[in-house]
């Protein structure tokens, strides 16, 4: 039986290869609530472990917790600076890591493990696919932003322990990613990392294995 392409795939598509992390392009004009809604929406759509939907969102935009938050994110950028040589110090000194004030919009994802209650069908064996179902979730919200048109850029360079703190985050929570989110002047066609010469996007055969794994 041959399979039914739907008509919205071309779109996905599109969204898909559209989709950017975005560090320098953010405008600053805010997002609209019906916006922010739709985009929440498409995250709070993605699926989850158990159906447990582990996932919360702070949205941030109080410019005192923005500065705050970009002055540890610098802090951290600089210590990773400080463990790279030459070559790879020199291409990263190019590099910008957050649009944390320039995007004007944090939503701070967050996993609860409690969620779902004690026996969360499917995560017996695999602990950390109530994990995954949050990265799920922020997917579907960086691809719902990409569709409205809006930039995304995930941060990292942060301590676990400094974030649950500045968003009064309980303990049993973990802070799985800051993402900055707003209007931008475009989308790169190319990925920072790709432009700057950190690294490129690997072919897709050197990823895909034929029945069993095949050392490379
Ligand atoms: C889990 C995760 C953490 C990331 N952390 C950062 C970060 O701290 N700073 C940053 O600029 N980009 C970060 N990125 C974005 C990646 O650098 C980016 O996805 C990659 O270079 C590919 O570019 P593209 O997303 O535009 O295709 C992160 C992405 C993921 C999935």
């Amino acid at each position: 039986m041959s399979t039914v392409r739907l008509p919205a795939a071309a779109n996905l598509y599109d969204v898909i290869h559209r989709r950017r992390d975005t560090r320098r392009e953010f405008t600053g004009v805010p997002v609209a609530p019906d916006v922010l809604e739709r985009v929440l929406g498409a995250a709070h759509a993605a699926p989850s472990v158990g159906m447990s939907q582990p996932w919360d969102f702070i949205l941030v935009g109080s410019p005192d917790t923005l500065t705050r938050f970009r002055d540890h994110v610098m802090r951290e950028r600089d210590a990773f600076a400080a463990s790279l040589d030459g070559e790879r110090a020199d291409t990263f000194a190019r590099i910008k890591v957050e649009g944390i004030c320039d995007s004007g919009l944090g939503i701070v994802v967050g996993y609860d493990p409690t969620r779902g209650g004690p026996q969360v069908l499917g995560r017996h064996a695999i602990d950390d696919a109530g994990l995954y179902s949050v990265v799920c979730a922020i997917q579907n919200l960086w691809l719902a932003a990409t569709a409205e048109g809006l930039g995304v850029g995930w941060v990292s360079f942060y301590r676990e322990e400094f974030l649950r703190d500045l968003v009064g985050m309980p303990s049993h929570v973990r802070p799985v990613a800051w993402l900055c989110v707003g209007h931008v002047s475009e989308l790169p066609g190319t990925p920072d990392l790709e432009r700057y010469g950190w690294r490129d996007r690997s072919p897709l055969q050197t990823v895909v294995h034929q029945e069993r794994y095949s050392p490379r």
